[in-house]
């Protein structure tokens, strides 16, 4: 990639992981990429806002790119480290050990990480304080203290002239970015929405365990007149800011409230039993109108399932008996959802058993402090009969009658 001016002496260093085995925190598959920005603010004083990741070739790219702008890393006066997260701070102690001169802004919290993950005296950095600003030539940095979005020490850094948030992992996205298209009026409608979409799964996968505080850090910047996004993945937002502002509201309150009108359905069979009710549940949803993503287990990646589910204001599971309990891969899905606090959900589960079943009560014990609301559940034995699938229409019925209320 190449170094982009964003506006006056502001630029975006950027890479991007293309490999597309690679995992995201060592999780999330990310087939479509991912970028890792840092920002560069040229001038009387030469800032660099957040390192990059110390893998494959990173940062001797972001080198070339200060190159680009004509500076070296020893020519860097201030670093501002928003998160102390190895994506953006990974370079962290080989930039130090070149950049001698070179004063670290952080928060408090993040001042043990800079020994911790880089070995960097705490001799090199000042803490900030919530609202403290620096100036830097032209450049006006207000920095805001918003913790766990998404580490505890994470801040924000505010350009107070031109309205520019660097938000770090707030109001990112998966997907690499082009070298053309780093800003969201560079984007044809369909690129605009992938990115929306990636914005969400990126959410539910890193940040969605945080809501609240995403929650307390959005009403922390509301009084700032923000005109542009700068985030550490993903595009800059600087035709309408508001779009990713909202989006991220929106998904911070599905954390307290009903999330879409929507269905996520989670299935798996072994022997096909369970998978025999699939379409039946499927269309009498389509028939309500109520759309469903279905996945299933194993198979579908679980990072698919909770960007799906977080959004859904309705899940359902079907699932079979497996040795008195939930079938194994199941267990694992539930888990993930639970991990990464996915709640107030209207929920129905459904499945077959051979002889005394199990997978219900064990079901019902696991999801107990979910925040989840089993509506019903439907189970039989075997194959499904004729009026098991009668049973089942009438049940999925009642389901989405009580999902429709509870979305009005
Ligand atoms: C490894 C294994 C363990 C099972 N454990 C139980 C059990 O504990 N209780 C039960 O009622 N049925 C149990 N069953 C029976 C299945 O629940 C039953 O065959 C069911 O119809 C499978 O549904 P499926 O075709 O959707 O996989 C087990 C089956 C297998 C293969
Ligand atoms: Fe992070
Ligand atoms: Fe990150």
């Amino acid at each position: 990639m190449k170094i982009q001016n964003v506006v006056d002496d502001i630029y975006r260093l950027a890479v991007n992981i293309e490999d597309e085995n690679y995992l995201f925190e060592g999780i999330w598959p990310i087939p479509h990429g991912i970028s890792i920005n840092s920002y560069l603010i040229k001038g009387e004083k030469n800032v660099l806002i957040d390192l990059t990741q110390n893998i494959m070739d990173f940062p001797r790219a972001i080198t070339e790119q200060l190159e680009g702008a004509s500076l070296a890393v020893e020519d860097i006066d201030i670093i501002i480290i928003n998160h102390m997260e190895p994506d953006h701070s990974g370079w962290l102690n080989e930039f130090c050990k070149k950049n001698t001169k070179g004063v670290i802004y952080c928060t408090k919290k993040a001042i043990p990480l800079l020994e911790a993950f880089g070995e960097v005296p705490p001799e090199r950095a000042v803490a900030i304080t919530d609202g403290m600003t620096l100036t830097a030539g032209d450049y006006e940095l207000q920095f805001f203290d918003t913790p766990n979005i998404h580490w505890p020490e994470t801040m924000m850094t505010y350009e107070k002239k031109r309205g520019i948030l660097f938000s770090c992992d707030a109001f990112g996205s998966y997907g690499k970015v082009g070298n053309d298209t780093i800003f969201d009026d560079q984007l044809s409608q369909e690129k605009h929405k992938f990115f929306e979409n990636e914005a969400l799964r990126y959410y539910a996968n890193i940040v969605a365990t945080f809501s609240p505080f995403v929650l307390k850090g959005l009403s922390k910047l509301a009084s700032l007149d923000i005109k542009t996004i700068c985030p550490s993945h993903g595009i800059i937002w600087r035709d309408n800011p508001s779009v990713i502002i909202n989006h991220y509201k929106r998904y911070a309150e599905y954390s307290k409230g009903p999330g879409e009108r929507e269905v996520t359905l989670v299935w798996s069979s072994m022997y096909g039993n369970t998978k025999s009710m699939l379409n039946l549940i499927v269309q009498t949803l389509n028939k309500r109108q109520i759309p469903v993503h279905v996945f299933q287990a194993p198979g579908d990646d679980i990072g698919y399932i909770l960007a799906s589910a977080w959004k859904s204001a309705g899940l359902i599971f079907g699932m079979p008996t497996y040795e008195y309990k939930v079938f194994p891969p199941m267990s694992h899905v539930i888990e993930e959802l639970l991990v990464k606090k996915v709640t107030n959900k209207k929920v129905f589960r459904y499945g077959s058993y051979g002889w005394v079943g199990g997978a219900q009560r064990d079901f019902e014990a696991r999801i107990e402090k979910s925040g989840w609301d089993l509506l019903n559940f439907y189970e039989w034995q075997g194959a499904p009969t004729e009026a098991d699938k009668q049973n089942m229409i009438q049940a999925v019925e009642a389901y989405c009658d009580e999902l429709i209320k509870f979305t009005e």
